[in-house]
Order: structure tokens, then sequence, then C-alpha cells
């Protein structure tokens, strides 16, 4: 994770940045300390990453990296706001001891537009990765890569659409794939948790499991019945200001897989 001690929009490159909007930048950070404090208590490690006074974005650290099974693939972004954030990563990865730590040859956004289920890489494309990161992080990480099209700009990410519960378990937002895409996580997942407009507005599909736990926005109220039906804990939380810059809980979140 990487504090917002710099967050600000001062340019849109989605939907939902208006830079015109202010930000509350002490309530910024008191939520996103929030997340931090929520992930400790439930026994997981935060590792923290050094925020850059020029790169407003970076609290989104989803987007720095993919990593699978130790092997780290960096990422390279689609716009130059935002670009020099995939070295930073890089670096930091290096520095604690990942050996396997590529430089992508095609834009690819990190864990924004990278899922991993036990079976497969689900992967976004349309508005930021190139779909030519697809075969890249196939060939990397030598797991099936199900290519997924995105086609309203407010879910520009995959992780906007999409979370992963654990296991095989999905849930997503139909409306944000194209048809085809559609009905290829409806043969894949026939039993995903399939959400309704609002939930997704409230950015309720970006969240992090644990494979119990499931950590989203609380506004995305729709969701929780659903969770809790199938076995999951919800814990809601409010990321109001982080929204401003089209983010959540996982795009503040990126998750280190050793295995
Ligand atoms: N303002 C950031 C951007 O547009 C938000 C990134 C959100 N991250 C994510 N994993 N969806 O790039």
């Amino acid at each position: 994770m990487c504090p917002p001690a710099h967050f600000r929009v001062t340019y849109s490159i989605n939907p939902w940045m208006d830079p015109s909007k202010p930000v509350d930048l002490p309530l910024a950070l008191a939520q996103w300390e929030d997340l931090r404090d929520r992930y400790l208590s439930l026994g997981h490690t935060v590792e923290v990453l050094e925020p850059r006074p020029d790169l407003p974005d970076m609290v989104y650290a989803a987007n720095g990296a993919t990593v699978v099974g130790g092997r780290v693939l960096g990422a390279r972004f689609a716009h130059a706001e935002r670009a020099p954030e995939a070295s930073a990563h890089r670096e930091w990865f290096r520095a604690h001891g990942f050996t396997d730590v590529r430089e992508p040859e095609h834009v690819n956004e990190g864990e924004g537009d990278f899922a991993v289920t036990d079976s497969w890489l689900l992967a976004g494309r349309g508005f930021r990765s190139s779909p030519l990161s697809h075969p890249e992080a196939q060939e990397f990480f030598g797991r099936p890569v199900i290519g997924l099209d995105l086609v309203d700009p407010r879910y520009y990410h995959l992780d906007t659409a999409l979370a992963v519960l654990g296991g095989d378990q999905v849930m997503y937002y139909p409306g944000a794939f194209s048809p085809g895409s559609r009905a290829v996580l409806a043969r894949l997942f026939p039993d995903a948790l399939v959400a309704g407009e609002e939930d997704a507005l409230a950015l309720g599909l970006n969240a992090v499991s644990d494979g119990h736990h499931v950590l989203l926005p609380q506004a995305a109220v729709g969701l929780f019945g659903p969770l809790r039906e199938r076995g999951y804990e919800p814990v809601g939380l409010d990321l109001s200001e982080l929204l401003k810059g089209g983010g959540s809980v996982k795009c503040c979140t990126l998750e280190i897989r050793p295995d």
C-alpha cells in the first residue's frame, strides 16, 4: 500500500476524476489508515511504498505490478501522468528480495487489469492495458489468461467490475463487459455473485478478499447479503475521498502472492 500523502485530483484520466471537486486530504489519509488497520487487525502484513509528491495517483498501488508465485510482472502505464510509478514499484520489489522482476514490453496496469483465480489469470483490456500484455503475462506466469473486454469507461480497469473472492469464485458486474466477455464469465463462473448497477457504481466490485473476509466499500450494501450467503464475511469501509480519483479498496491494495 502507498499512503495518499500527496493525493489530489489535478488531471482527469477516468470519468470519476473531476479536478474541480476538492479533495479532503486529511480525510483521505484517515480513510486509508482505516483500510490499512483493518488488514492488520485481520492478521495480514502490510508493506508500505514511499509516496512521491509528483505522483498524486500513487495511492492506487494495485496498478504498480502483478505478483504471483513470488514472480513480479511490473507495470507500464497508459498515461504519462502515472508512468514513473512503474519503476518505483519495481525498485521496491528488487530491494525487498524479489529476484524475478520483469519490466514489461506492453502496457499493463498491474492488478488494475489482472485478477488471479486458482485456475486463471483474468485480464481486462479496452481502456488501459494493451491486449498484447495478455500473452506477455501468460508467458511470464505460465498461467492461462482469459482476456475480457471492458466497454464502459466508468469501469476502465477490470478491478472496478470484478473481484476474486477465493479459489475460482468471483463477483462481477456484467454491464462493464462486452456480450462475448459476459458469456465467457457466465461459462467459467456459473455460480458467480452477479452484482447490480447500484453496487457497481459504489465501486463495490473494487474489493479484496482473503478467502474469508471481503473488504469492500460500505456503500455497496446490496453485496453484503449475497456475500454472507456464500460464506464470506463482508467488511465495509468508507473510502469516499479515494473514490474521487476513481478507486477504492482494491485499487489501494497490491497483493503479494508468494505462491
Ligand atoms: N486515478 C487512477 C487512474 O485513473 C485510479 C486508479 C485506480 N486503480 C485501480 N486499480 N482501478 O489511473
